[in-house]
């Protein structure tokens, strides 16, 4: 299979390696050069602050939202264009500017034949229909560019059945229905979004039998509300009930038909018949409008209290509808789902920026640029931060008044909505590149999904300069109040080591960053601004993924003014001028330490005992924490005695190096054969509630209800052997270079 990438000379082949071409006509300076030493200007990191303008970035939404941009589409490419045009004009100061072409297996509904949700009555009328369409409220929801509502990777069927309501589709949910005594074979199951991922709910439908799966969104999940709001979009930031939540329904992320290999034209792709992780039966989205004719129809014992909501009538489980409701009792629910898997052509934009002493490492910033419908929101109030970004570096290197220590690569990736793919694929076709020369990766998404505070997922190490990014930039609408101080007042922590400071969130796969923290072991964050978590409960902002997400609904209500994208431009901007201008990398390994002392004390407490009666000790671990804090305290000791010195740059080389190999080392690619890309030993996806040491948290839950001397016990013990080598490893890169 290797044979596939060394041959391959395929679309993406020749691009991003032409970053390698600009890098070798740099000029290195000869003899002793004061470059050398360049470090972090606070001069041009406040003139970039300053420089950020709001209505730049109204005017780049404006633009980037005026047309759906599904992935491939026709203006999709067109942005291609524009953010291409951007980045190689003359004025734009970039050194550089290309595409990397994939060609990757989408999924789309039939344009002739679109999806549709019926109820029939026993001699085949058909009593009702769900919309195909959201309805066409602002103008913008009718056009023929507006993708049907349709569940991404979802197989066509026309599956019929008694109508059943699983609550979120999880496990545990469907467990409940079948407790109940409810005949789940041959059901259509109504599930609302949340809980678990989209393409769980279908797998664990499948499971019990139920041959199609409905899922719409509550307005209780969303709306910042309990009831039906009777003020929706355009009117307010509300969901209308017309207004669909589309999405992918694939499991896993990257190319469905090359895992592992970047999807270049030659290269080997899988038959989809054999390709794992799509839904296994028809799925279709609906809206509350609809779902609330069905769900309040419904016969049969009330559903637990936990699974109410907000559509205005007792929900009940069925099968099948009451008598003395608007359908016949005996009524079923078609699903006529013609969904079809297209190759396609899909590109991400890179904007290079030559750094000036160490041009061979890279501080990365990217976001997605495909969209479910005009995504103002989700993803383009993230590129129109980037934009404005890029404009003003571009500014100060146009000037000759400053050229980063470091490179930086910007990114918009192609195909995210699809399972993050232009991400992935990039990751898997510069793989060594990328993890021998990365410094770290910086995602901004959806920039703001309300407005009042910062909200930033990462790794430890980032914690250090997202902090004193913060502390220097006012939080819009707080007075003069820093973002930091008013982060802490939405999202904190006690720390053993600081006090009271913002918690940082930790990063799934939620978006582009998880290939590179999951796949390459590359240290990542996600920087947003978000809602007061005290006064909402909403799982996302109301019109997501729908096609009321447009340009209007940010300008009116998400972000009036553009303050709050503002200052998520600052505070990115400030974070990537740190991590390419400083001397020294301020990622502050030692704040590993923290999460490895919690992961640690939850594993002594609520696994110790068991654990214990198996005979399996955690002394191994406790030492390798032990020893990881040591050697990372020591070298931070290092990094601050050689800043108090006129440094040798070969001497800060070298210490930076271990800074930015430290996540490279958690990675284990034969841990966890059951996942994909996921080889982060320290953030493998976790489940049950234990925050510990996820690889060993997972096996423990499996072996617990087993037998002494089970297999799974013996996972257990391989778990915990992975995680303490993990360590060790660790512990090694962190040691001075000249203990061999
Ligand atoms: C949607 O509304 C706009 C503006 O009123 C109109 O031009 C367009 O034809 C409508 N589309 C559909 C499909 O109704
Ligand atoms: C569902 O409806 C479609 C379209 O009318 C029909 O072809 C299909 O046979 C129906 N499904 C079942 C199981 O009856
Ligand atoms: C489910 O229904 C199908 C046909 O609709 C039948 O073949 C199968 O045996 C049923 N399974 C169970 C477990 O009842
Ligand atoms: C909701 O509707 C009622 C009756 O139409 C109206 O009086 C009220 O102002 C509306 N509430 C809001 C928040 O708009
Ligand atoms: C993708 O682009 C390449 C090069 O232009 C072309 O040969 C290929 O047919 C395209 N693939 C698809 C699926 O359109
Ligand atoms: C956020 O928006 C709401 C509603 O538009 C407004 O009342 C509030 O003052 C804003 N908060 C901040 C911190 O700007
Ligand atoms: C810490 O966060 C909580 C909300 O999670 C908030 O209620 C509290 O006031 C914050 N503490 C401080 C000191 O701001
Ligand atoms: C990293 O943080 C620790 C506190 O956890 C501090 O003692 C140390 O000086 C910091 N290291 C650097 C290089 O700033
Ligand atoms: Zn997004």
């Amino acid at each position: 299979m290797q044979w596939a990438k060394v041959l391959g000379v395929g679309v993406g082949a020749a691009a991003f390696l032409g970053l390698g071409i600009i890098l070798g006509h740099l000029a290195i300076p000869k003899g002793a050069d004061p470059l050398v030493s360049q470090d972090l200007d606070l001069e041009v990191l406040n003139s970039v602050m300053g420089q950020l303008e709001a209505s730049r970035i109204q005017e780049n939404l404006r633009e980037l939202s005026r047309e759906p941009h599904l992935a491939s589409s026709a203006r999709d490419e067109a942005l291609v264009q524009l953010l291409l045009q951007r980045w190689r004009d003359e004025t734009s100061g970039l050194d550089a500017a290309e595409t990397t072409t994939y060609e990757v297996l989408l999924s789309f509904p039939s344009q002739e034949q679109p999806n549709l949700v019926t109820v029939v009555d026993p001699n085949g009328n058909v009593f009702f229909s769900c919309r195909q369409r959201e309805e066409n409220l602002t103008g913008e929801q009718g056009g023929p560019d507006v993708v049907p509502p349709y569940a991404a990777y979802a197989p066509p069927g026309t599956p019929q059945g008694r109508l059943v309501y699983a609550n979120r589709g999880s496990e545990e949910d469907f467990k409940e229905l079948w407790t109940q005594g409810i005949e789940l074979n041959g059901t259509i199951a109504l599930t609302r979004y949340g809980g678990v991922g989209r393409g769980a709910k279908a797998v664990n439908a499948a499971s019990y039998g139920v041959a199609g799966v409905l899922v719409y969104t509550d307005p209780a999940d969303i709306n910042d509300g309990q009831s039906l709001p009777n003020e929706t979009f355009p009117h307010s930031w509300g969901l209308p009930p017309s207004g669909v939540e589309r999405g992918s329904y694939f499991e896993y992320f990257g190319d469905p038909l090359t895992p592992y290999l970047p999807a270049t034209h030659s290269s080997f792709r899988l038959d989809p018949a054999s390709a794992s992780g799509f839904p296994p039966i028809p799925s279709q989205p609906i809206g509350f409008e609809d779902a609330k004719v069905l769900l309040c129809n419904l016969q049969g014992n009330l559903a637990p209290d936990t699974w109410q909501g907000a559509l205005g009538c007792d929900y009940r489980l069925g099968p099948g509808f009451r008598p003395d409701g608007e359908f016949q009792a005996d009524s079923q629910v078609n699903m006529s789902v013609y969904n079809r898997l297209e190759l396609r052509n899909s590109s991400n934009v890179l904007g290079i920026i030559r750094g000036a002493v160490e041009p061979d490492r890279y501080v990365l910033y990217g976001n997605h640029r495909d969209s479910w419908v005009h995504g103002a929101v989700d993803p383009s109030s993230g590129t129109a931060v980037l934009l404005e970004l890029s404009r003003v570096l571009g500014t100060l290197l146009k000037k000759g008044t400053w050229r980063p220590r470091r490179s930086i690569v910007l990114a918009s990736w192609g195909a995210e909505e699809f399972g993050l793919i232009g991400s992935t694929e990039f990751t898997e076709e510069f793989f060594s590149k990328l993890q021998e020369r990365t410094v770290a990766y910086i995602n901004v998404d959806i920039s703001v999904f309300a407005n009042a505070s910062l909200r930033v997922q990462g790794t430890p190490p980032v914690q250090s300069v997202v902090f004193s990014s913060t502390k220097q930039i006012p939080a819009p609408g707080r007075g003069g109040l820093s973002i930091y101080d008013n982060w802490v007042q939405h999202f904190n922590r006690s720390s053993s080591v600081y006090g009271l400071v913002p918690s940082l969130g930790t990063l799934g796969a939620g978006s582009d960053y998880a290939p590179f923290l999951h796949f390459l072991g590359i240290t990542s964050m996600d920087i947003a601004y978000t809602y007061d978590r005290s006064k909402t409960s909403a799982r996302i902002y109301p019109t997501y993924h729908t096609a009321f997400d447009t340009f209007d609904y940010v300008d009116k209500f998400v972000d009036p003014g553009f303050s709050c994208h503002r200052a998520v431009a600052q505070t990115a901007g400030s974070v990537l001028l740190r991590l390419s201008d400083s001397l020294f990398l301020p990622l502050n390994i030692s704040d590993y330490t923290e999460t490895l002392r919690a992961f640690l004390q939850a594993a002594e407490q609520d696994l110790g005992a068991l654990l214990g009666q198996h005979s399996i000790s955690l002394g191994p671990l406790v030492s390798a924490v032990e020893k990881f804090e040591e050697a990372a305290a020591a070298l931070s000791q290092r990094v601050l005695a050689l800043q108090e010195s006129s440094p040798d740059p070969l001497q800060v080389r070298m210490l930076n190096d271990q800074l930015m190999l430290l996540e490279r080392t958690f990675l284990n690619p034969r841990a966890f054969p059951e996942e994909r890309y996921y080889s982060h030993v320290l953030w493998v996806p976790r489940t049950g509630s234990v925050a510990t040491f996820p690889g060993l948290a997972n096996a423990y839950s499996r072996a617990r209800d087993t037998a002494p001397g089970s297999a799974a016990w013996a996972e257990v013990q391989n778990q915990l052997s992975i995680v303490v080598a993990a360590l060790e490893g660790a512990t090694a890169t962190l040691r001075p270079v000249t203990d061999l």
